[in-house]
């Protein structure tokens, strides 16, 4: 379904969107497709079969760490791996804006006390300071505008020890495929916004590991940062991994019904132009940010 919202109209007249443009945008794109990142994120795995939820819960170290919050939370899919991974040993906590989001993530985890709080990830007035061992954020920096007070938040609430992990999106030209699917995507939404693209989603330093090493360091001067680039890939039929793909994108959900039924029959001709062993594939570009305090 179409999304219309502040930042599409500020798209389609030219201005640069800000910073509410951007929530309003969030809020519409998640109240009406709540869950979707997991959908796609988790059958996504690297060379060793993990997914990338499962790559930030492996930061956690049981031993050391004791409270964790995942930052922009959405359908709580983290929250879950970390509880059935550590049990109720570890107090876990989840932010997100988003009410539908947090709906899900209230339901699946209806059996935990972990707590769920609808915030900016800016300003995480209820956590006190020094109080959290981990930070994770999934696929949510990326978003974050202004990031700044994100990155001063997270070092405000961790312990003097702490570690803040996030898995971001990659350079696109480690991944195989990938532009083109992008392109093909992309494509679909400049037809109908001619400036779609110009302007990302969120802050742009984010999505490039030298901006975001550049970002990190303002705030996290005497840590040690870590930024690993990762291929996440997904193997399915190619109807099946367009439907799949598409739904992942952001762009997608600006599109009119016919737009977005074009779309998803060229990208099931490019993946079944591509297909290896008599499959589709998709290979994610992501990146790894991983920061200890010392
Ligand atoms: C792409 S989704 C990822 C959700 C979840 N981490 C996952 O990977 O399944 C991004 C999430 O970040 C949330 N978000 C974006 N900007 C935010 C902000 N400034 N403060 C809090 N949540 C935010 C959105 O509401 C959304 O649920």
């Amino acid at each position: 379904m179409k999304i219309v919202s502040a930042w599409t109209r500020q798209i389609e007249s030219g201005q640069h969107p800000n910073s509410a443009g951007l929530r309003n945008h969030l809020t519409a794109v998640h109240d009406k497709n709540a869950g979707f990142t997991e959908r796609f994120a988790w059958d996504c795995r690297d060379a060793n079969g993990k997914n990338s939820y499962q790559l930030l819960a492996d930061v956690i170290d049981q031993k050391c760490h004791s409270n964790v919050l995942d930052l922009g939370c959405g359908s709580g899919v983290l929250l879950d791996l970390c509880y059935q991974k550590f049990g109720p040993e570890l107090v876990l906590s989840g932010v997100d804006m988003n009410d539908a989001e947090l709906k899900l993530a209230r339901q699946r985890l209806a059996h935990t006390d972990i707590k769920l709080h609808q915030s900016m990830a800016q300003n995480l007035h209820f956590v006190a300071d020094a109080s959290i061992d981990v930070v994770l954020c999934h696929w949510a920096l990326t978003l974050m505008d202004p990031v700044s007070p994100v990155f001063a938040t997270i070092k405000r609430v961790l312990t003097a020890d702490g570690v803040f992990a996030a898995i971001i999106d990659g350079d696109t030209a480690t991944a195989p495929g990938y532009a083109e699917i992008h392109n093909i995507i992309y494509g679909y939404a400049q037809r109908e916004y001619p400036s779609y693209g110009t302007t990302e989603l969120g802050d742009p330093r984010v999505r490039r590991a030298g901006g975001l090493k550049e970002l990190a360091s303002k705030t996290f001067n005497d840590s040690d940062i870590n930024i690993t680039p990762l291929l996440l890939g997904l193997n399915a039929a190619p109807d099946v991994l367009a439907r799949e793909a598409a739904g992942f994108f952001y762009a997608s959900f600006v599109l009119s019904e016919a737009g977005h039924h074009k779309m998803l029959i060229d990208l099931e001709t490019y993946f079944t132009n591509h297909q290896k062993d008599g499959t589709g594939c998709i290979v994610m570009p992501a990146n790894l940010l991983i920061v200890r305090q010392n």
